[in-house]
C-alpha cells in the first residue's frame, strides 16, 4: 500500500474510513473497530440526519437548499457516550427513523449542506485515531486516510437486516417497502453530482453479504495491523 501524507504528518491522527451504502453495517463495524483500537468514532450520517431533523422541525420548505445549509452550519449538536443531543434534547432514536434517513439523503445531495458539515467532520480527527463511517469519508473528508474500507452488501440482504433490526425494536415494517426505499436511497446517494457514494480508488472492498459482524471487524483489524507501524 502506498504511504500517504497522513503517514508522514506527525500532528495528524490516523483515520480508518468505512464508506458504503445504507444498512451495510458501517456504523456497527466502525464503532467496534474504534472500541477495539481505543479510538474515536465519527458517524457522519448522524450529522446529515440531524440536518434533516432541523429542516423538518423548522418547517422550512424541503426544496430550500440555502435554508438547509444555514441550519447545517448552526447545528447545535453533542455526541455523549452513545447519545446524540440536539439543542440539549436526546434525539438518538428520533434521527434513526426511516423518514429522517430519507430526508437526510435528500439534503445530503446539496453541495452547500455538504460544505457546511465538512470542517465539523474533520474536527473529529483527534489522537490517538479516528474511525469514520459514511459515504464520502475516504473520497472527500479524509482523502489521506491510511486505510479505507468500502463496505458493501447485496440490497436484499441489507433490507432483511434492516427489517430484523426494526422488528427487534418492536417497530413493524414491510420488507417490500424497505427494499424499495433502500433502492431509492442507493440510487440517490450513488447518482448525486457532489460527493457521490463510490469506493475511493485506494479503498479495500469488503462484501459483507455472507459475513457476520465479528468477521468483518476482524478483517478490518487485520488490514490495519498488516499496514505495519506508521
Ligand atoms: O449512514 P446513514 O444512513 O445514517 O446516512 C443517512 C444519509 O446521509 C444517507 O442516505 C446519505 C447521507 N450521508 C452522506 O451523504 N454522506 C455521508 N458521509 C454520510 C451520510
Amino acid at each position: 500500500m502506498n504511504l500517504s501524507s497522513a503517514d508522514t504528518a506527525p500532528n495528524l491522527a490516523p483515520v480508518i474510513t468505512i464508506d458504503g451504502p445504507t444498512a451495510s453495517g458501517k456504523g456497527t463495524i466502525a464503532q467496534r473497530v474504534a472500541d477495539h483500537l481505543g479510538w474515536h468514532a465519527l458517524d457522519s450520517g448522524a450529522l446529515y440526519r440531524l440536518t434533516a431533523l432541523a429542516v423538518q422541525r423548522s418547517g422550512a420548505n424541503l426544496d430550500d437548499e440555502s435554508q438547509a445549509a444555514a441550519l447545517a452550519r448552526q447545528l447545535d449538536v453533542r455526541f455523549e457516550s452513545g447519545a446524540v443531543l440536539f439543542q440539549a434534547e436526546d434525539v438518538t432514536h428520533a434521527i434513526r427513523q426511516e423518514s429522517i434517513g430519507n430526508l437526510a439523503s435528500q439534503v445530503a445531495a446539496w453541495p452547500t449542506v455538504r460544505a457546511a458539515l465538512l470542517a465539523r467532520q474533520r474536527d473529529f480527527r483527534l489522537a490517538p485515531g479516528l474511525v469514520a463511517d459514511g459515504r464520502d469519508m475516504g473520497t472527500v473528508v479524509f482523502p489521506d486516510a491510511p486505510l479505507k474500507i468500502f463496505l458493501d452488501a447485496a440490497v436484499d440482504v441489507r433490507a432483511q437486516r434492516r427489517y430484523k433490526q426494526l422488528n427487534d425494536k418492536g417497530i413493524s415494517a414491510n420488507l417490500d417497502d424497505l427494499l424499495s426505499d433502500l433502492r431509492d436511497r442507493d440510487a440517490r446517494d450513488r447518482g448525486r453530482v457532489h460527493a457521490p457514494l463510490v469506493a475511493a480508488h485506494d479503498a479495500v472492498t469488503i462484501d459483507s453479504s455472507h459475513l457476520g459482524v465479528d468477521q468483518v471487524v476482524q478483517q478490518v483489524l487485520a488490514l490495519w495491523s498488516a499496514r505495519g507501524p506508521a
